[in-house]
């Protein structure tokens, strides 16, 4: 695995967004229950960068076209079909930090 990079977990509370640069899509890293994740920044629709959306629940709202991602799984939540899933990253508690990992192309995640 690559290292991506690290994040403050104190950063992440109250479901906030961090963007890690990672060329050329970056990483956007949060928290679900607690838990840390991270996802492909760059929406795969058009290319916006979701650390910009909304939360709803655990899901973020692309900020251009409003396309609903779960943030664990990345997985296109609505509307269906439009678009692909966003790829996945390993994310895990370091101390007071979270890590983040490229498992590396075609490798999946398995979990959540
Ligand atoms: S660019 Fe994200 S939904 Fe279109």
């Amino acid at each position: 695995m690559t290292f991506v990079g690290r994040v403050s977990r104190a950063r992440l509370e109250g479901g906030a967004f961090v963007r890690l640069e990672y060329p050329p899509f970056d990483v956007l890293v949060s928290l679900v229950e607690g838990v840390p994740v991270a996802i492909e920044d760059a929406c795969n629709h058009a290319g916006a960068s979701l650390a910009e959306g909304e939360r709803h629940g655990n899901c973020v709202s692309c900020p251009m076209h409003g396309y609903l991602f779960d943030l664990a799984s990345g997985r296109l939540v609505q509307p269906r079909g439009l678009c692909d899933d966003q790829r996945r990253f390993v994310a895990a508690l370091d101390g007071p930090d979270v890590t983040v990992w490229d498992p590396g192309a075609g490798v999946q995640i398995i979990g959540v």
